[in-house]
């Protein structure tokens, strides 16, 4: 692992996914022996909430010593947070694509220069496979393919019993639980693809 890699939450649609993830992602690293910082940088203080829930449960989730911090943004407007997604090696966008949502996220990732553009990791969330969803995906597959950069993954499959409670805090890692084995599937994906960026950093 690198000593000091940056993995940020954004996209500018509310409620896709960001925190959600963020708590995922952290999780998966601590079972692996990764420590992590987390950094909520949204106003909302989902992440900071469960940061608490969880040592309030004896469960330590965030260290200063880290050698991965995760940031969760609110979107990608504003000086302070303009700042840690430039510094981020990795960019976690979710979304769900459907063609509208896609108009906010294909339009930033259109705007940013080619250097940031290759640190996207677009994460579909919430997927159930319906064709206005396999049509969002396509199109967003042709932006990835014309402009040579970013990364599309197999995303998420909407899962209301399982991802929500994940907010709630725990008294002990999510990948202990039997409940966890139901989502390996789902987030295999995203995890390889971290794991793979985080080794790149290393060369
Ligand atoms: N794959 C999923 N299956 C089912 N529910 C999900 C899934 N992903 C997220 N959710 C639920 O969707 C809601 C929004 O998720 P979350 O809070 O992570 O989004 P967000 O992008 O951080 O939102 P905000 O913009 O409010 O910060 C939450 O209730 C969460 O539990
Ligand atoms: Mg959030």
């Amino acid at each position: 692992m690198p000593d000091d890699a940056l993995i940020v939450l954004t996209g500018d649609k509310g409620g896709v996914g960001k925190s959600t993830i963020a708590v995922l992602v952290t999780e998966w690293l601590i079972s692996i022996g990764v420590k992590v910082k987390l950094i909520d940088a949204d106003p909302n203080q989902t992440i900071q909430t469960w940061v608490d829930k969880c040592h309030e449960l004896g469960y330590q989730v965030n260290y200063p010593d880290a050698s991965v911090t995760v940031i969760d943004t609110p979107g990608t407007v504003g000086s302070s947070l303009n700042k840690y997604i430039l510094r981020a090696e990795i960019i976690l966008i979710p979304f769900q694509p459907h063609v509208a949502d896609l108009e906010v996220v294909v339009g930033w990732f259109l705007s940013v220069k080619e250097s940031l553009q290759s640190r996207v990791v677009f994460v579909p969330n919430r997927l159930s496979r319906t064709i206005e969803q396999r049509d969002g995906m396509k199109e967003l597959e042709a932006v990835i393919a014309e402009e040579g950069r970013g990364t599309l993954i197999n995303g998420l499959s909407n899962r209301p019993a399982v991802y929500p409670p994940l907010l709630n805090g725990r008294s002990e890692n999510f990948f202990n639980s039997s409940q966890s084995k139901k989502i390996l599937m789902d987030t295999q994906p995203l995890f390889r693809e971290i794991s793979n960026r985080l080794k790149g950093l290393e060369q």
